[in-house]
């Protein structure tokens, strides 16, 4: 077993052994997005995406209690999630990063509810608040699925081990 494998089972858990160990849940890549009342396009990648309900249809992400587009996105009116496509690693990069211009290298459109929706995103899930949570130091924002497109066919971008995957090996 690998050494990162390894985590204490008592004392506090060192914050990089569950980093690590919780890497190895390999998760696809959404850009979560809105537009503030003064107009401005926000957008945030995450890997903590989650389907949760299909009647009521609902979904999650988990968004950082320090991101500076913390206050902006727990007030927001509607939002939209973009998953990406295995040739969108510098998009996903972009909105990684704080000021980060993902605007200029992301063909898109803003919908009728006022979201940005990205051209060559894999899967579309414009949401209206549904829940927040307390999640320690994130807080998990419940949405309402409004709308769901698939605006284009293609492979998913993958995150595995801190780093970026787009081989998908058939079971
Ligand atoms: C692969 C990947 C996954 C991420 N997933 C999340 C996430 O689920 N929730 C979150 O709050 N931040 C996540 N981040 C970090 C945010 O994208 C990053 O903190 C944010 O865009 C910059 O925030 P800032 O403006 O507060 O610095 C992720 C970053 C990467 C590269």
């Amino acid at each position: 077993m690998a050494e990162t494998a390894t985590a204490q089972d008592h004392g506090p858990l060192d914050p990089r052994v569950f980093r690590d160990v919780a890497g190895r849940f390999a998760t696809g890549i959404a850009v979560v997005t809105m537009v503030t009342e003064a107009g401005a396009k926000l957008g945030v990648t995450v890997n903590s995406f989650n389907t949760v309900s299909l009647d009521p249809p609902l979904v999650l992400f988990s968004l950082r209690n320090e991101a500076s587009c913390y206050e902006a996105f727990t007030t927001a009116g509607a939002y939209a999630v973009n998953i990406l496509a295995a040739d969108q690693v510098e998009v996903s990069r972009a909105f990684a990063r704080f000021a980060g211009d993902g605007w200029a290298v992301t063909p898109h459109q803003v919908s009728a509810r006022g979201c940005p929706v990205f051209d060559g995103a894999l899967a579309v899930f414009e949401c209206v608040p549904w829940q927040r949570y307390e999640g320690g130091d994130h807080v998990i924002m419940v949405g309402r699925v409004v709308r769901a497109t698939a605006p284009r066919n293609g492979e998913p971008l993958m995150y595995y081990c801190g780093a970026y995957h787009n081989a998908i090996v058939k079971a």
